[in-house]
């Protein structure tokens, strides 16, 4: 039987119809009403109207107007997860791999090495390490103030109240009581009206050299832009030690290299092989550019900052940490492959870089105990030169892939490519020092001992008993009077 038949011969049912149809137009109405009413309120959430000072780098202040923001920020405080081979918690990269401290003989990081946790803890982390020693006066060093640069909202503050070039003049200690606000919103936003914006000179200078004006970058382009202020290559410029990021000629590996050529600089003179090294900092973000994700127009953000759902409101995931602690709402948001597929997606690609790179490791610690014994047999500077250049070249290729904590996900095929280049130049230094140790009639060269970190650094002559007892003495005399509060 049809519709229309049933309405011929049952009267009513056409009224009933009809009633049916209101009340459906009815319901449709309250949730379109409350859909747009629910979007409002998520936009309120977004920017209500603040009374944020300029600088105001006391995160919890912030927090009461976003309180969503801020207690997700909070969470960066976690350090319970780990992958296969990141995560937040706190790992001795020294003592899992000993190798690294020969390669860092004669420069602070063959002292302490650990991996990078949460934002949450950079401040504490930087006061701790062995790296920024144990200034007794304001004025000792070893480091400084540039250190502090990528740390804290307070190096905005303190750079617009001194002039960037004498923050980064001034020693690490005499601005330790001012930096106590760890990384955070201020590093970010702009507090008058929420927008994304570039707080650190150094990475507006590196844009203006090329004369790009990154004022004008997109809204997609600031959710990277923000974090490239503090995850790229940098170094420090001078006797002022200005920050400067080495982009002019480029941002791959080859190109950085060939810009601190072209001004023979060296961040340290390595104490076993003797070479001028240069050392890479984090080029996350130039590394990402040139993977499949960059290039495609994907964001730091939508990996490492997703979008959360709560009630009504949809808001940015401010606890910024590994996205494989939270694949659902990162890679699963483009990808319909299943968590477990795109978790070992990851893996495969860090396993095989991994390898890459434990083996550039074991040649260049060779190379560098083979160059000490060339110099030791009195081989001189001219012919020492070739094998040295071929140790800078290949052990900057390893550093640059090692120090960029995601860049065998973020860019494997190039990452994979700069470590082959590596480990064929470590090779050919290696073939060369071969050739001067057998016209010196030696056959043999002493290889530190690597089975701990200990034997490792006790190797390379470092007193570790008498670093670690002058950091504790920094931080039972001096740490006190830095502001306690970190958050
Ligand atoms: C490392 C950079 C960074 C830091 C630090 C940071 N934010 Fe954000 N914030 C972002 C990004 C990226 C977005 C997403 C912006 C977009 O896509 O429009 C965002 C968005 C927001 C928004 C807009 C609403 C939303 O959730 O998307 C608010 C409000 C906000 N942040 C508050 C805070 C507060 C409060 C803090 C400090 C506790 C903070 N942010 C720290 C980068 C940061
Ligand atoms: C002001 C400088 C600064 C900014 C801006 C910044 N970071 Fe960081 N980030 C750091 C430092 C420093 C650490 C290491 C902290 C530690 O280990 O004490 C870190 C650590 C991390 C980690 C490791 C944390 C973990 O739990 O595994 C990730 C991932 C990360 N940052 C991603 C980002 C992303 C993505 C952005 C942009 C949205 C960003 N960062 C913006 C300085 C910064
Ligand atoms: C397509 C997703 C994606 C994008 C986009 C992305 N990352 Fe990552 N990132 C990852 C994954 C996956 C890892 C590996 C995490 C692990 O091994 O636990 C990672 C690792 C990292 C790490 C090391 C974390 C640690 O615990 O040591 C840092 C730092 C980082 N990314 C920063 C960035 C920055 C900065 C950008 C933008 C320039 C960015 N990422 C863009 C997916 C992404
Ligand atoms: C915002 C969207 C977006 C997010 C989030 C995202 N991806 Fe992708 N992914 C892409 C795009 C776009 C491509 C390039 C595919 C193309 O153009 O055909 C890609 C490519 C890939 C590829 C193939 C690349 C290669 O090396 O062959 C893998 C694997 C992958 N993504 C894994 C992940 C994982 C794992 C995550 C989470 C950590 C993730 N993606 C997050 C958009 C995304």
């Amino acid at each position: 039987m049809s519709i229309k038949d049933f309405i011929s011969r049952n009267p009513w049912s056409g009224w009933l119809l009809f009633l049916a149809t209101v009340a459906v137009v009815f319901l449709l109405g309250i949730l379109a009403s409350s859909i747009v009413e629910r979007r409002s309120e998520a936009r309120y959430a977004y920017r209500p109207p603040t009374d944020l000072k300029p600088f105001e780098t006391d995160n919890s202040v912030w927090g009461k107007f976003y309180p969503r923001e801020y207690q997700s920020w909070l969470s960066t405080a976690d350090t319970s997860f780990r992958s296969k081979h990141a995560g937040n918690k706190s790992l001795d990269i020294l003592a899992t791999d000993p190798e690294l401290v020969i390669l860092w003989a004669g420069y602070s990081f063959s002292k302490d090495y650990s991996q990078a946790r949460g934002h949450y803890w950079a401040v504490e982390d930087n006061r701790n390490t062995l790296r920024t020693g144990a200034p007794m006066t304001p004025e000792a060093g070893p480091q400084p103030a540039t250190c502090w640069a990528c740390k804290s909202p307070d190096v905005p503050r303190m750079i617009d109240n001194m002039g960037a070039e004498s923050f980064y003049k001034a020693s690490w200690a005499s601005m330790g009581p001012e930096i106590t606000n760890t990384i955070g919103c201020a590093d970010c936003h702009n507090p008058e009206n929420m927008t994304l914006t570039i707080t650190r000179p150094a990475l507006r200078e590196a844009f203006e050299r090329q004369g790009k004006d990154i004022s004008k970058a997109g809204h997609q382009e600031m959710r990277s832009l923000v974090c490239a202020q503090c995850h790229v290559e940098y170094y420090f410029k001078g006797e002022g030690k200005y920050l400067t990021f080495p982009w002019d000629k480029g941002m791959t590996a080859d190109d950085i290299e060939s810009y601190y050529d072209s001004y023979s600089f060296s961040d340290w003179t390595h104490s076993v092989s003797r070479t001028p090294m240069l050392k890479a900092q984090h080029p996350d973000y130039e590394l990402f550019q040139a993977g499949i994700h960059g290039q495609r127009g994907v964001a730091c953000a939508d990996c490492h900052m997703p979008y959360i759902a709560e009630g009504g409101v949809k808001y940015t995931s401010h606890h910024v940490q590994s996205p494989l602690n939270m694949i659902s709402s990162t890679c699963a948001v483009c990808h319909r492959q299943s968590e477990e597929e795109l978790r070992n997606n990851v893996y495969e690609r860090q396993d095989k870089i991994a390898a890459l790179r434990n083996y550039l490791e074991e040649v260049l610690v060779s190379a560098h105990y083979e160059a000490k014994a060339a110099w030791d047999a009195g081989t001189d500077e001219a012919s020492m030169k070739p094998s040295l250049d071929l140790i800078r070249q290949a052990q900057w290729r390893w550093d640059f892939c090692a120090a960029s904590h995601g860049g065998s996900f973020h860019a494997p095929l190039e990452v994979a490519s700069i470590l082959s280049n590596g480990i064929i130049k470590a090779l050919e230094a290696r073939i060369e020092l071969a050739s001067i140790l057998t016209g010196k009639g030696i056959d043999k060269v002493m290889m530190p001992d690597l089975s701990s970190k200990a034997s490792a650094q006790k190797s390379i002559g470092l007193d570790m008993e008498t670093l670690i007892r002058e950091k504790e003495e920094f931080k039972k005399q001096i740490l006190p009077s830095w502001d306690k509060a970190v958050i």
